[in-house]
């Protein structure tokens, strides 16, 4: 559910016409609602409200969003952070996360960015291999510290999502392989500058079914009764994020609840406190793109829509082939087949190819759905374009939570040497 609906036939976020957005802010523009950013965090958390030893730690996924407001709000919810850079780690203690609820994840941390985390106080590094945790060893022990940390297992699982965005197979980069994986945590709870508490696994994102995250949990409580009759101590076990959404309307995806009862089923013995990196399925629904028809251009087969927004704004339908569903702000009830482009030099830059949606004109206003989550955080300024606002809703208020970053400034960040 999000607040994103018609209301006397024009498109609103929450109270606000999406049609003030345009002209106060411009196009194109991502509008977030902070009333379904507070809907998401508490129903996931709600969820798994008792799972494990105390209460679960909430860390959201940073890259999802990094919006400082989003984060914000997220911290209001009781939300820490998983972060996979120092860039992140910073946002997330701007918006006032504390730093005990920051856990750290990533294969290549830097021994700057290890550093600055121990600075900081964080809750936990999820390490990725024996490597990672001999660096920050050395670099904790200097700094007289201990790290907290837990070790990434790779459980070998096809987590059924696209090639990109899976973590858990053997032959992906992530974690250390679950064979591997008892000898090393005994090695590194030998390490002076570490304290070993438990384990982490993330096995991939936009998950459409348990059953493969039930696996690699299964393989995990196993992994841990191992430890544990190796007489090693296992307090915590992160069970990273991956839930997916749904983009189409209609499509039917896990529930957080049917998602926190299988956690609960599985993890009932374990005797450990869990964590959760949750991305998506908390900002996903809550943003949208909105954009402006520059003009219709009659085609072959269909006409092109073409919308001021581009694929350097919203990278997914050209980098995973994503759906988002493209609606318009005032649908005047007709229809058409169209494909919806954006105007960048490539034919990579098509959201969407005979596609069934309002009919649009030039000048109209339309959105694109789900664009919450892995929206704005991975625009570029391709074709010098750059970079676009982000609105954040709230009842009848809006604010502007990121300008609106000109390809002038860009430009303006660049230098011709005196010698050209
Ligand atoms: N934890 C770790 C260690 C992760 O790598 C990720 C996502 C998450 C948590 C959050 O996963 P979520 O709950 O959002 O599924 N750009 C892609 C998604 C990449 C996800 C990367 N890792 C997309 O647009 O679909």
């Amino acid at each position: 559910m999000d607040h994103f609906q018609l209301k006397d036939g024009h498109l609103h976020c929450e109270d606000v016409p999406m049609s003030r957005i345009a002209d106060e802010v411009g196009t194109p523009v991502y509008v977030y609602s902070k009333a379904t950013l507070e809907r998401h965090a508490a129903v996931f958390r709600d969820a798994l409200a008792g799972v494990g030893r105390g209460e679960p730690l909430l860390a959201f996924a940073v890259k999802a969003n990094p919006n400082l407001a989003v984060l914000k709000v997220l911290a209001n919810q009781g939300y820490g952070a998983d972060v996979v850079s120092v860039g992140e780690l910073r946002r997330a203690l701007a918006a006032g996360m504390e730093p005990a609820k920051i856990v750290f994840s990533g294969v290549g941390k830097t021994a700057a960015e290890l550093r600055a985390a121990l600075e900081a106080g964080i809750g936990q590094f999820n390490l990725e291999s024996e490597e990672e945790g001999e660096e920050l060893s050395e670099i904790a022990s200097e700094m007289g510290m201990r790290a907290r940390c837990a070790l990434r297992i790779n459980p070998d699982v096809d987590a059924g999502t696209h090639d990109k965005i899976s973590t858990g197979k053997a032959d992906n980069k992530f974690g250390t392989p679950i064979g591997d994986a008892a000898s090393l945590y005994a090695r590194l709870a030998t390490v002076p500058g570490l304290e070993m508490r438990g384990l982490a696994m993330h096995i991939g994102s936009q998950l459409s079914d348990l059953a493969p995250l039930e696996a690699a949990f299964e393989k995990l409580g196993k992994l841990l009764k191992t430890l544990r009759e190796s007489g090693q101590s296992v307090r915590q076990v992160d069970l990273g994020g991956g839930l997916g959404v749904p983009y189409k309307s209609g499509e039917i995806l896990p529930s957080p609840g049917e998602y926190g009862a299988m956690v609960r089923r599985v993890t009932q013995d374990w005797d450990v406190s869990l964590a959760f990196e949750p991305g998506r399925v908390i900002a996903g629904n809550a943003g949208v793109l909105l954009t402006r028809v520059v003009r219709v251009k009659r085609g072959v087969v269909h006409p092109f829509v073409v919308v001021d927004a581009a694929m350097n704004d919203l990278a997914r339908p050209a980098m995973y082939g994503a759906w988002h569903d493209f609606v318009a702000v005032e649908p005047d009830g007709e229809e058409m087949t169209a494909n919806i482009v954006g105007p960048i030099c490539e034919t990579g830059d098509t959201f969407a190819t005979g596609r069934q949606c309002d009919r649009l004109e030039r000048g109209d206003l339309a959105i694109f759905r789900t664009a919450g989550a892995y929206g704005a955080t991975m625009a570029s300024s391709y074709n010098s374009r750059g970079f676009v606002a982000e609105v954040l809703v709230d009842g009848d208020r809006f604010a502007v939570v990121a300008d609106r970053i000109a390809a002038d400034s860009i430009m303006n960040a660049e230098r011709v040497p005196d010698w050209l």
